[in-house]
């Protein structure tokens, strides 16, 4: 980007960069970057990225996942965005949408062409806590870790769907008890319900068997698919080819119909894995988990094995799931590892739970309440950096509004700023080292000595 920018602007730029400055402070300076190009073609962001102006709702959520999955035993891991190619295709299946489409390769300069695909934008953060674990000397069992972050896939973008979007990934590493499957259910079920007070969404499980279960199974389903071979969508056609259970995902009504009647994976268990599913469900009745049994549902991922959920909800519209995961053991082995090593896990759509909560109305509850310290004219800007200092100090969400202009234009601006209440100051006020507090809502004022400010706010 720097190429482009004229020499006087590359200051700013490096500041914009380099600072800890806000996400809208960028934005602005973007804007103010714009408008003086005349004549250059405005910069827009890329399809299926989004700019976050308002970081309050976001960083709420981020940290009632925390909170949760914390109190529960689990800690926050990190692993980086770029990773070798191999570690998905390995992981994933080479068959996946994910590695046959979605993937953003990175190339550097110093990047010959025949390792053009070798590194790539994390589409997921499964694959790397795996990785992970087996890198490092992990003694915990299980190792109960989640990573939040961005997560890059390019996908054909719209509502709920993005090319860069952002994911709590959860992870019970080296544990094959199927209990650990329905606790992790529990405690996402009771993070949608209690914390965020969701309500109008369903769980969807299924169980997949075991490696070999799975096998015999796709065996059982190719003559039935043999056989209704005309009726079914080209995508269908090919994957039947490809990969063959992700048929279940078609969207084609004639071909879910045709799926209605195919033969179900959990009648096809062997005697360890019919246990295991009738134990996951009885675990989540007794822990008073409503769950409905979706025979279709298997995933985009190809690593899962036995359990399978996703949480749904009719008001997102086409992409209606907001987190999903699984159970899987074979990662660690595809990536190098002696022996499989069992684990599950789940992966939190941010977005998609922000869209959820922001229909709850939660944006108002989210925003502290603004106080807006107004000064009359510049004679009393320092009493307001004074008050705006106090006030921030004793933990309000307060900040001194320096534009100059007549007290109508000002209050005007405190409005449009959404202000909670102002405190007004003008040359009688500093001279009676008083201030107006004006309740934006109501209207109602009161005026109060500067050195009570705090406490009657607080009253
Ligand atoms: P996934 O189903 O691919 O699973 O993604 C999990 C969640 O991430 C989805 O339910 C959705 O909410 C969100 N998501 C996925 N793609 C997009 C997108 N393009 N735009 C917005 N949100 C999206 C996994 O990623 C597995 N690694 C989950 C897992 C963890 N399984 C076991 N452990």
């Amino acid at each position: 980007m720097s190429t482009i920018l004229p020499e006087r602007y590359k200051k700013s730029l490096c500041y914009m960069t380099f600072s800890r400055t806000s996400m809208w402070s960028v934005v602005r300076s973007m804007k103010s970057f714009h408008t003086l190009h005349e004549g250059c073609a405005m910069l827009t962001r890329l399809p299926g990225t989004q700019d976050f102006l308002d970081l309050v709702l976001y960083n709420r959520l981020l940290e009632q996942i925390r909170t949760h999955f914390m109190r529960a035993g689990f800690h926050e891991i990190a692993t980086p965005i770029i990773e070798p190619t191999e570690l998905f295709q390995r992981s994933l299946g080479t068959e996946t949408d994910v590695i046959t489409k979605e993937l953003y390769y990175v190339i550097s300069r110093h990047t010959p062409p025949e390792e053009q695909y070798k590194l790539c934008l994390r589409p997921e953060a499964t694959a790397a806590t795996m990785r992970a674990y087996l890198n490092n000397t992990i003694v915990a069992h299980p190792w109960s870790v989640f990573t939040i972050g961005p997560m890059f896939r390019h996908e054909r973008h719209q509502k709920g769907r993005y090319r860069q979007f952002h994911q709590a990934n959860i992870e019970l590493v080296n544990t094959s008890s199927i209990t650990q499957d329905a606790r992790l259910i529990m405690l996402l079920d009771r993070f949608f319900t209690v914390t965020l007070g969701l309500r109008a969404y369903a769980l969807l499980i299924n169980f997949m068997g075991c490696h070999a279960d799975r096998e015999k199974f796709i065996e059982q389903l190719r003559p039935f698919i043999e056989k209704h071979k005309e009726k079914l969508c080209e995508s269908c056609i090919r994957r039947s080819q490809t990969n063959i259970l992700r048929i279940f995902d078609c969207k084609e009504q004639a071909c879910r119909d045709l799926y209605a009647t195919a033969p179900h994976i959990t009648d096809h268990l062997c005697a360890q894995c019919t246990h295991e599913w009738s134990h996951l469900q009885t675990t989540l009745e007794q822990l008073g988990v409503t769950y409905s049994h979706q025979p279709l549902l298997v995933r985009g991922l190809d690593y899962y094995e036995k359990t399978v959920f996703e949480f749904v909800s009719t008001n997102l519209g086409a992409q209606n799931t907001f987190c999903g995961g699984g159970r899987y053991s074979r990662i660690a082995s595809e990536l190098g590892a002696a022996q499989d090593v069992p684990a599950v896990g789940a992966a939190l759509g941010i977005e998609r739970l922000l869209m959820l909560i922001e229909e709850l109305g939660a944006q108002a509850n989210a925003q502290p309440p603004l106080y807006l310290i107004v000064p009359l004219s510049r004679e009393q800007h320092i009493v307001a950096l004074h008050l705006a200092d106090l006030l921030n100090e004793h933990g309000y969400t307060a900040e001194p509004l320096l534009e100059e202009g007549s007290l109508k234009n000002m209050l005007r601006l405190a409005n449009k700023r959404g202000a909670h209440t102002c405190l007004l100051i003008g040359s009688e006020e500093q001279e009676s080292k008083t201030v107006l507090i004006k309740r934006m809502l109501t209207g109602a004022e009161q005026r109060v000595a500067q050195a009570e400010v705090v406490a009657y706010l607080k009253t």
